[in-house]
């Protein structure tokens, strides 16, 4: 007999309703909301004052493994994730060699399997010549595009190669959305700027703009399934409430609370791609959010070790790590009043899971997996470097205190992050999808 747990009193965030409830767990399934009494039960969770959400989906990271493990692996991503209360993600494809190939993309799941503690998944990368691989590919939530080159060298400008990805592929398309032609036109005119504020001119709205339309257009056309990647400027989410329903966007922590005016503070520690912008676009992005026309926010964490970012601009790289702070971010945002907790729960869970038809994932609700994060709305924590499980060891948010904490992960129905430490011997699973094409 699978071991049953039931995690009692806590106030959950059910699909429709928040109350309180008791939730029964079996082997690594929620098998019932308020079981009798009289259910035989191995383990007793009490977790008065707690809120149990489901675990978060983070549907995109750079986990660098393999080739660039020197900033990340799955393994420390994974963790990373687990302390973040992210009980999934889904993994980019600019690793080393590039995730291109059906090899691959199974080398990668492979990997996973034995030393990822959290769930898993991965995209498969378009090149502009590798259709036939995006056609095969099973075991990935979709195509990734570069639409706009970002850390590494996969880029898909040429327009007659997207229209024959939108026309001849069937699983979701995701694609980071800046124009080439933009970028490298401002680069051009600012060529020889040391001023990583410069980045924000250089890959500017404009840039964002054309790009989001451009890949919007072939996806309307195609009537293929289309995610805007970390949308960065309030024209986009004007622009996104008027695309068919198909089209999905998501938005980051740092394009939400961070703007132009950190980088005097900041620096490359906010140099991403996109771009940070300005105040006027942290606000519409937050209202893209709670109008809808933005589904999901997923962190793009993206490593780069200190060393690396301490380069002077422009050698210095774009990313910045952030799964192990997402959710807090979040919940301390449900406590300055600017969001709900249910809110929050649509965004990291429910929403990532519908829009790549994750199996069995994003809610708490019978017959789901137990993937579920309880978390502390009052107790406050200052977020810093020295205690970031990330290989990249920082955070641009260090030394900011928030209210609201995730404290315990639970995987598949297993505790894998407990008392501010790692459970040994857990690992998570391959993500599945439930696809009608
Ligand atoms: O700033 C970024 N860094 N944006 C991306 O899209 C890629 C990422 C990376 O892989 O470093």
């Amino acid at each position: 007999m699978p071991k049953r747990t039931l995690i009692s009193n806590a106030t959950c965030v059910l699909p429709g309703e928040t109350r309180q409830a008791n939730v029964l767990i079996e082997g690594s399934t929620i098998i019932g909301i308020d079981p009798p009494s009289t259910a035989h039960v191995d383990e007793l969770r009490d977790a008065s004052g707690l809120h149990l959400l489901p675990g978060c989906i983070d549907d995109q990271v750079h986990f660098r493994e393999p080739g660039l493990e020197h900033k990340e692996d799955l393994r420390t991503g994974s963790i990373a994730c687990a302390k973040g209360g992210i009980t999934s993600f889904l993994e980019m494809p600019n690793t080393n060699p590039n995730t291109i190939t059906i090899e691959a993309l199974h080398d990668k799941l492979n990997r996973a399997a034995s030393k990822c503690v959290v769930n898993y998944g991965f995209y498969i990368g378009a090149t502009g010549n590798n259709i036939p691989v995006l056609q095969a590919a099973q075991r990935t939530p979709g195509i990734k595009i570069f639409i706009g080159s970002s850390t590494g060298n996969l880029l898909v400008d040429e327009q007659a190669a997207l229209e024959q990805i939108f026309a001849e592929t069937t699983l979701p398309i995701c694609a980071h959305c800046e124009d080439e032609t933009t970028v490298r036109a401002n680069a051009e005119r600012l060529s020889g700027t040391t001023d990583v504020a410069d980045h924000s001119r250089i890959r500017d709205h404009v840039a964002a703009l054309i790009a989001t339309k451009r890949a919007v257009d072939l996806s309307t056309r195609h009537k293929h399934p289309f995610h805007v990647l970390h949308v960065s400027t309030a024209a986009e989410v004007e622009f996104l409430a008027t695309t068919p329903d198909w089209v999905t966007a998501e938005a980051c922590p740092h394009h939400l609370l961070f703007n132009v005016e950190d980088y005097a503070r900041l620096g490359t520690l906010v140099q991403m791609n996109p771009s940070i912008k300005n105040k006027e676009d942290n606000d519409a992005l937050w209202q893209g959010l709670l109008s809808g026309v933005i589904e999901v926010i997923a962190t793009d964490h993206a490593p780069h070790t200190l060393e690396e970012k301490a380069k002077p601009y422009p050698s210095s790289p774009s990313g910045l790590p952030a799964v192990e702070n997402s959710l807090a971010l979040l919940l301390n945002a449900v406590h300055e009043g600017r969001c709900t907790l249910e809110n929050v729960v649509d965004w990291m869970a429910a929403a990532p899971a519908r829009i790549w038809s994750m199996k069995a994932k994003g809610q708490i609700a019978e017959g789901c997996d137990a993937d579920l994060v309880l978390v502390d709305l009052q107790k406050q924590h200052t977020i810093r470097n020295a205690e970031q499980v990330t290989k990249s060891g920082w955070s641009p948010w260090d030394g900011v205190t928030l209210t609201g904490l995730p404290v315990e992960t639970w995987v598949m129905g297993q505790r894998v992050w407990s008392d501010g430490k790692l459970v040994p011997d857990v690992l998570g699973s391959e993500v599945q999808y439930e696809r009608t094409t």
